[in-house]
């Protein structure tokens, strides 16, 4: 199993998701929607091991996210605001922080359209620049799971258009989870399951 949640309570001082049991067992495009505020970030950031559950169980790939012995490499994660995330100066050098390789970091660059930017200030760049520059430094590493949220976050639709032709190609032999509440990745994204965040409860719903 690939992510397995059971009878999990999500929140902060006090829970704001309720009993949640999800399974995700395959590779592949997941989607998490729900309003703002609903718990789309708070449940992504419970898979990547940054926000310890308040009750029940949570496992990727069989181990606890949140324990200090977890393997970190396997999750790749795309914050929600990249000024919260981004770190180096460079852009270049955000991608090489995380990246297997230099060539591995140039070609998901380019794969993203970045690649005239590669030695531009990481803080000049427009915020949809910024998620792109951190969603190649978290796919430079090959995660076995890529957690991105809202991948459309400043995108025009020709930018949108190329990440998601990217996170879709990834999802081919790997897991990746989405949260958005954009109606435009909906209609084109065309993920296996749609997890919807909603009033303290998630729901499961398996598109195929
Ligand atoms: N660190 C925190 N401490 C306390 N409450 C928090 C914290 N982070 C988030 N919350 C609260 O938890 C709830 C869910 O927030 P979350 O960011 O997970 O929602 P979201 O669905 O991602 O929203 P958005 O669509 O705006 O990104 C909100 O009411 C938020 O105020
Ligand atoms: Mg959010």
């Amino acid at each position: 199993m690939l992510v397995v949640m059971e009878n999990v309570d999500i929140g902060y001082s006090k829970p704001i998701l309720h009993n949640i049991n999800v399974t995700i067992d395959k590779n592949g495009l997941v989607l998490v929607v729900g309003a703002n505020g609903s718990g789309k970030t708070s449940f992504l950031k419970t898979i990547a091991g940054l926000l310890k559950p308040l009750k029940g169980t949570v496992k990727v790939l069989g181990k606890k996210p949140y324990s200090p012995f977890f393997d970190r490499s396997i999750i790749g994660y795309v914050a929600q605001d990249p000024l919260h995330q981004l770190t180096e100066p460079r852009v270049i050098d955000e991608v090489l922080l995380q990246a297997r390789s230099t060539s591995e970091a140039y070609y998901w660059l380019k794969r993203l359209g970045l690649s005239k930017l590669a030695y531009e200030k990481t803080l000049n760049l427009s915020i949809g620049e910024m998620k792109k520059v951190l969603i190649a430094s978290a796919l430079s590493r090959n995660p076995r799971i890529l957690l991105v949220d809202e991948p459309s976050l400043g995108q025009d639709i020709s930018s949108l258009r190329q990440v998601i032709s990217v996170l879709r190609e990834y999802s081919n032999n790997n897991l990746v989870v989405i949260a958005t509440h954009d109606i435009r990745i909906l209609s084109c994204l065309k993920p296996y399951m749609v997890i919807e965040v909603s009033g303290g409860e998630v729901k499961v719903r398996r598109v195929s």
